[in-house]
């Protein structure tokens, strides 16, 4: 694990001129982020009993925070992918919003849960729940495994949460920084240094 290696990854800019190396300090352990799951797992179960529940993954950060969730909920569960990305810089996103791969099944009828892994300024999941809600779903809810408040811009009405966050650029458990660090078993914090 990149944390237990003294937690360090080298980045070579552009040419090998500029160095920046990079450490992970772990935020929330896997027995933390798993017993959370579960947790949520549980009472998604309890407020669904005698439903079905539709997953609806956000691609490709809430794949992990799914899987998981997913094998703890004891009610008929069925799932569907989709792909958005918004145009900005690495670490912030810009409020436009284009679906890079739409759902497999309608959600007409169904009792949907999206499931992100984490809400930030909000616009991703605001423009996405809204777009959800004209298709006719029976009921939307949104499950994020991280929150981080202090960031929002756009209200967003956030049903299950795993962990509320402080304003830091977090990795792992799905969660990317240039498309690395999404296999860590735990939520860290990239520092630069
Ligand atoms: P929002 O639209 O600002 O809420 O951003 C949502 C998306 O930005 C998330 O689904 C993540 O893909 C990404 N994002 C926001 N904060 C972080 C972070 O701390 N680490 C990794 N990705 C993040
Ligand atoms: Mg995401």
């Amino acid at each position: 694990m990149y944390a237990a290696k003294g937690g360090r990854a080298n980045y070579f800019k552009k040419k090998g001129v500029i160095k920046v190396a990079e450490k992970v300090r772990v935020l929330l352990t896997e027995k933390e982020v798993d017993d959370r799951i579960q947790a949520i797992g549980d009472q998604i179960s309890r407020d669904y009993e005698g439903k079905q529940v539709h997953l609806v993954c956000v691609l490709k950060g809430g794949s992990f925070f799914m899987c998981e969730l997913a094998k703890r909920i004891t009610v008929p569960v069925s799932i569907d992918f989709m792909s958005v990305s918004s145009y900005g810089c690495e670490t912030k996103s810009s409020g436009v919003v284009k679906i890079v791969k739409d759902l497999d099944e309608p959600v007409m009828g169904k009792d949907v849960i999206v499931v992100e892994d984490i809400v930030d300024s909000g616009r991703t999941l605001s423009y996405l729940l809204e777009m959800l809600k004209d298709r006719g779903p029976k009921s939307l809810r949104l499950c994020t495994l991280l929150d981080k408040p202090d960031r929002r811009v756009v209200k967003v009405n956030v049903d299950y949460t795993g962990f509320e966050i402080p304003d830091e650029f977090v990795v792992g458990y799905g969660l990317d920084y240039a498309q690395r660090y999404r296999n860590l078993p735990y939520i860290g914090v990239v520092e630069f240094e």
